[in-house]
C-alpha cells in the first residue's frame, strides 16, 4: 500500500524537532481528521532556507510527507520553496494511496504559513504567496 519511501520516511523521518528562534513558524491543522503540522524555518538575509524542522501530530502519511518536505525545501531560496507543492512531496515519496492524499496538503500550506510568518515578521511581500489557511480542510474535494 505505501512506497517504501514513505514507509522509510514514516519510520526514520528527517529534521524532527523545532529551530529556537525560528525565522518562520507556520501551523496548520485538518479539523476532519484531527491532524496538526508545525514547521519552522531558518532563513538568512539572502532568503535561502538554512535550517527547517517540524513536528506533526498526525497519521504516517502525514509524518512522511513532512520529512519529505522538509527535505526538499532545505537548501532553497524562497521562490524555490513556495513552488514544491503537495504533488512534488507525493512525487518525491512515489506516491500515495488516494485517500491519503489530503495528507499531504498539511506540508504544502505550513511551508507556506511559515513563509508567511517570516514575511509579515521582516515587513516583506513574498511574491506568489497567498495569506494561508490555519485550516486545510476546507480545501478538499
Ligand atoms: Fe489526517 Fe492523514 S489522516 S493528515
Amino acid at each position: 500500500m505505501y512506497s517504501d519511501k514513505v514507509m522509510d520516511h514514516f519510520t526514520n523521518p528527517r529534521n524532527v524537532g523545532e529551530l529556537e528562534n525560528a525565522s518562520g513558524v507556520g501551523t496548520v491543522g485538518n479539523a476532519k481528521c484531527g491532524d496538526i503540522m508545525r514547521i519552522y524555518l531558518d532563513i538568512d538575509d539572502n532568503h535561502i532556507i538554512r535550517d527547517v524542522k517540524f513536528k506533526t501530530f498526525g497519521c504516517g502519511a502525514a509524518i512522511a510527507t513532512s520529512s519529505m518536505a522538509t527535505e526538499l525545501v532545505k537548501g532553497k531560496s524562497i521562490q524555490e520553496a513556495l513552488e514544491i507543492t503537495n504533488k512534488t512531496v507525493m512525487e518525491a515519496l512515489d506516491g500515495l494511496p488516494s485517500v491519503k492524499i489530503h495528507c499531504s496538503l498539511l506540508a504544502e500550506e505550513a511551508i507556506h504559513a511559515a513563509l508567511w510568518d517570516y514575511a509579515t515578521k521582516n515587513n516583506i511581500e513574498i511574491e506568489g504567496l497567498e495569506k494561508p489557511k490555519n485550516d486545510i480542510h476546507e480545501e478538499e474535494n
